[in-house]
C-alpha cells in the first residue's frame, strides 16, 4: 500500500525545530520559529494565564463537548477584542466570529468555506509570505498566486508593485493580507497605504482575508488592530484569523479564531451555519481548555490588565532586543545600514541572508534561522546576541 510513498521534505519552519532539538552544540540558539522566549531563553507562562488556571481549577468541571463554533464566551471575547465591542458591525451581529485550532485553523476554516463558496476564486499571498500561507489555500484546493511586497533593494515594501497587482487581480480574488508584523519581512503598511489597498479592494470586489497572529507584538493591542477596524468602517465582507499562541504564549494550546464580517445579521446567520459544517466535517468541536483560560483572562477586568502589561513586556523587550542587535552586528564589523531591524516590527527580522549564509549559521554556529533569511528576535537575549551577532558578521564576509 505504502510501496510509492514518497518522502516529504522537512517543514521550512517547524522542521528545523526537528533539526535544532538534535543538534548537539551545546550554544545552540533557536531563531527558526516564532515563538518568544524571555531574558533567560525561556518560554514563559504568562501570570494572567497561570491565574486563569487556578481560578477554573478550583472550581472543575466536566468535559462535554463544546458546541460546534466553540466557547460562546470565548467567541464573544474574541470579537470584542477583535473589533470592539460597541462597534455597530458587533452590536448588529454581522460578525460571526467561531473558535478555532490556532491561527492555522482559523485560516483553513476560511480557506475550506471560501472553496466551498468560490471554488474558481484565485488566491494572492504576499511575496514572501508565512511558508504555510500557500500550503494552506492549495490544500484547501485552491491555486495560489503572489503579489509584490518584499523589496530588498529599498529594505521595505513594494508598495508600487502590490496595489497594481491587486489591482488588476479579478474581482472575488481572495486577498491574504497581513494585519500587523507581516510574517515573515516585518514590514508593515502605512495608514495611507492600507487606505490604498482598502479603496482597490472596494474598487475590485476582492475579498480580504486578514492574517492577525501577532496583534500586540507591533505597537499595542488596539494600534495593531487598527486594521481590521479599518476594513470594517469601509463596509467590505471579509476574514479575519486569529491567534493567541504568541500574545498568551499558549503556543501547545492551539488557541485561535475566524471571524467573517457580512454586510447583514441575516447573510452572518447563514455564513455561521456553513462555517459549523465546515468545522464538523474537520474535527467536530474544538478544545475546550486554552480557550477557556483566555475567555478568563479578556473578560476578567485584572487579568485582562495583566495580560496587557506582560504583552506590553514582551513587545518592549523585543524592541531593545532590536537595538542590541543592531549595536551588537556594528561591533562585530558590520558596516551596513542597519536601520531596518528597527524599522521591521514583530517577532521576525527578514535580515537580508541568503539560503546558503543561513544554513552556514546552522551547520558552523548552531545558530538556527529560517533558509529565507528570516530570524526571530524574539529569541534574542543578552546571553546570546553577541555570538549570534559575531555569526552573522562572519557569514556575511
Ligand atoms: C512561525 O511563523 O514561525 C510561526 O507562525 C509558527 C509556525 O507555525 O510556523
Amino acid at each position: 500500500l505504502f510501496a510509492q510513498v514518497e518522502m516529504a521534505p522537512r517543514d521550512p519552519i517547524l522542521g528545523l525545530n526537528e533539526q535544532f532539538n538534535a543538534d548537539t552544540n551545546p550554544n545552540k540558539v533557536n531563531l527558526g520559529v516564532g515563538v518568544y522566549t524571555d531574558e533567560q531563553g525561556k518560554l514563559p507562562l504568562l501570570k494572567c494565564v497561570a491565574a486563569a488556571e487556578k481560578q477554573l481549577l478550583e472550581a472543575p468541571k466536566a468535559r462535554g463537548y463544546l458546541p460546534i463554533d466553540g466557547i460562546a464566551a470565548y467567541d464573544k471575547a474574541v470579537q470584542s477584542l477583535v473589533f470592539g465591542a460597541d462597534h455597530a458591525a458587533v452590536k448588529g451581529g454581522r460578525i460571526a466570529t467561531a473558535q478555532a485550532i490556532g491561527g492555522t485553523g482559523g485560516l483553513k476554516l476560511g480557506a475550506d468555506f471560501l472553496k466551498r463558496l468560490n471554488p474558481d476564486a484565485q488566491v494572492l499571498i504576499s511575496d514572501p509570505s508565512w511558508e504555510n500561507h500557500r500550503a494552506l489555500f492549495e490544500s484547501a484546493g485552491f491555486t495560489v498566486g503572489t503579489y509584490p511586497y518584499y523589496d530588498a533593494a529599498a529594505k521595505g515594501i513594494n508598495v508600487d508593485g502590490m496595489l497594481s497587482t491587486l489591482k488588476a487581480a479579478p474581482a472575488g480574488t481572495i486577498v491574504l493580507l497581513h494585519a500587523c508584523c507581516h510574517n515573515p519581512t516585518g514590514y508593515d503598511l502605512t495608514e495611507a497605504q492600507w487606505n490604498e489597498v482598502i479603496a482597490i479592494t472596494k474598487e475590485r470586489g476582492l475579498v480580504p482575508f486578514l492574517d492577525m497572529a501577532y496583534q500586540g507584538f507591533g505597537n499595542g493591542i488596539a494600534e495593531d488592530g487598527a486594521v481590521v477596524i479599518k476594513f470594517l468602517d469601509a463596509g467590505l465582507s471579509f476574514f479575519v484569523s486569529t491567534s493567541f499562541s504568541k500574545s498568551f504564549s499558549l503556543y501547545g494550546e492551539r488557541v485561535g479564531a475566524l471571524s467573517i464580517v457580512s454586510e447583514t445579521a441575516d447573510e452572518s446567520a447563514r455564513v455561521l451555519s456553513q462555517l459549523k459544517r465546515v468545522i464538523r466535517t474537520n474535527y467536530s468541536n474544538p478544545p475546550t481548555h486554552g480557550a477557556q483560560v483566555v475567555a478568563t483572562v479578556l473578560t476578567t477586568p485584572a487579568l485582562r490588565q495583566l495580560w496587557e502589561e506582560e504583552l506590553a513586556q514582551m513587545r518592549d523587550r523585543i524592541k531593545l532586543m532590536r537595538t542590541a542587535l543592531v549595536d551588537n552586528l556594528k561591533a562585530a564589523g558590520i558596516t551596513q545600514d542597519l536601520g531596518f531591524i528597527t524599522r521591521q516590527k514583530g517577532m521576525f527580522s527578514y535580515s537580508g541572508l541568503n539560503a546558503a549564509q543561513m544554513q552556514r549559521l546552522r551547520s558552523e554556529f548552531g545558530i538556527y534561522g529560517v533558509d529565507s533569511g528570516r530570524i526571530c528576535v524574539a529569541a534574542l537575549n543578552d546571553g546570546n546576541i553577541k555570538a549570534v551577532s559575531q555569526a552573522i558578521a562572519k557569514v556575511s564576509q
